[in-house]
């Protein structure tokens, strides 16, 4: 059966043949026999010093970015995660060289704005929305047809909010059922600039608009009404294009992007991933007797919700030595073992940490009183629904968790260890920060927490389980 389409410009006969290659979505990984369960032990007190790897939004934009420009583009402290990996092979099937030179150390040398080639095969996105729509956005506005593919996890996420603003832009869609993937997208030579104001706070979103803008003659607009994280614009500034903020009254930002734009290769130095750093703030956090030193976490104000909240849940963490790293700002971090108490969280801060919930609500499981999240929908819409697994998951630890249309409220233990789970298994359904999550909470748990499949964190931070099995005594 061919999957339905969603085509807001109808798509050559050729162009919708395309799926009969591949009928659907690549669910290899789903494979309960291939699955790497691993049960997470109780810990003594984390202490040291350790240093996360590069930030996989800042990675993922420095090989986009590199791959328009013509010349070279070198990037240290770059994320070898499956999810860079993944944009790193599909800018290498559209014309860019992209070469790993060194540990975490690459060569990017660019097509040029305007030059992308036609791939010869699907693009295989695996597990990473974020390469899937930031693609789709390149995609959009240069004159050639892709097929994107995916696992089973991203081939149940909406395309829809992108399709919708690139469509406007000119591109046509064949997308499966409910704006998913497998799609394929024909681009448009030329696209039409449009001025769109985002209906969801989504980086990918503006990102996905941006970057069509980047091949499409005039000025491409985005309105964000909430402030998502801004290393799109950092960065396009910094490869030379004609990008301006505008910040209104109410802090809506209009960002405005000069097409054609003509990119100039440059060396970048990925920063920590604070999204990374975040398990381990956890952990150190409710770990007794835990004194760890975090070194080189990207603090940009649109990613650093989390150390907020943790702070006025009454978490001990020190910034020292704070510094610009990649036009971005970066501490090291010092965390102190803490007795954390629960709080109402703002949800007007949700943007600045929306990948970080997971490790928030473990945190909150041993704080002492309530916590509760309210405005996180777009949870529901992640690598699995973040709001029904998290729920599912500490529950099956021993957790009192309650679950809302928009989010969790969780009575904590006030730092008596979890029950964990003796004869059961905590379903990550292919989702990294499940799986780093529910390890984090089995360091406070009186019988462990068996994970089902541990896989999954390659995609973000492969060097997960070696850090926390360095420290974890
Ligand atoms: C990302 C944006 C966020 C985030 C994702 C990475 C990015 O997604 O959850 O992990 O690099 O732009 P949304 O834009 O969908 O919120």
């Amino acid at each position: 059966r061919r999957a339905p389409c969603h085509s807001p410009r109808p798509l050559s006969k050729a162009a919708r043949n395309c799926f009969s290659t591949r009928e659907s979505a690549d669910v290899s990984n789903a494979d309960p026999a291939a699955m790497k369960p691993r049960r997470f032990m109780p810990s003594g007190p984390l202490r040291g010093t350790i240093r996360v790897p590069g930030d996989k939004s800042i990675s993922h934009r420095s090989i986009m970015l590199g791959a328009l420009a013509v010349g070279e583009t070198r990037v240290t402290g770059l994320l070898e995660g499956e999810d860079v990996l993944s944009t790193a092979a599909a800018m290498r099937a559209m014309g860019a060289s992209v070469e790993r030179i060194g540990d975490s150390e690459w060569s990017v040398h660019g097509v040029g704005v305007g030059a992308l080639l036609q791939p010869q095969a699907p693009l295989d996105m695996g597990n990473s929305g974020t390469s899937t729509r930031l693609l789709m956005g390149l995609v959009a506005s240069h004159p050639i047809t892709a097929q994107f593919i995916g696992d089973a996890s991203l081939s149940k996420r909406p395309m829809g909010r992108v399709i919708e603003p690139l469509s406007q832009m000119g591109a046509a869609f064949a997308a499966s059922e409910g704006g998913r993937l497998p799609l394929t997208v024909r681009g448009a030579l030329p696209a039409v600039p449009i001025t769109y104001r985002l209906p969801v706070a989504s980086a990918q979103v503006k990102s996905a608009v941006l970057l069509a803008g980047l091949n499409t003659p005039g000025i491409t607009t985005v309105i964000e009404p909430v402030p998502t994280r801004d290393h799109s614009e950092r960065m396009l500034r910094g490869f030379g294009a004609d990008l301006s903020v505008a910040v209104e009254a109410d802090g809506t930002r209009v960002i405005r992007l000069v097409g054609e734009a003509e990119l100039k290769p440059q060396t970048i130095e990925v920063p920590g991933d604070p999204s990374s750093a975040a398990f381990f703030i956890v952990a150190a956090l409710i770990v007794p007797g835990s004194e760890l030193t975090i070194q080189n976490v990207g603090l940009n104000p649109t990613r650093a919700g989390i150390v907020e909240v943790l702070r006025q849940m009454g978490g001990d963490i020190t910034e020292v030595n704070r510094r610009e790293v990649g036009g971005e700002p970066v501490a090291d971090l010092v965390v102190r073992h803490s007795a954390l108490k629960g709080i109402p969280v703002d949800p007007a801060i949700a943007p600045s940490m929306i990948d970080e919930f997971p490790a928030l609500f473990v945190a909150a499981s041993l704080a002492e009183g309530t916590t509760i999240t309210t405005g996180l929908e777009e949870l529901r819409v992640k690598e699995s629904d973040r709001i029904s697994v998290m729920a599912a998951a500490l529950s099956g630890a021993g957790a009192r968790v309650t679950e809302t249309e928009d989010g969790l409220t969780i009575e904590g233990t006030g730092g008596e260890a979890l029950r964990g789970t003796s004869n059961s298994r905590t379903k990550t359904h292919l989702d990294h920060r499940i799986a780093m999550s529910m390890a984090i909470a089995g360091l406070v748990s009186r019988d462990g927490v068996e994970v089902d499949d541990t896989r999954p964190i390659a995609t973000s931070f492969p060097v997960f389980e070696a850090l926390l099995d360095g420290l974890a005594q």
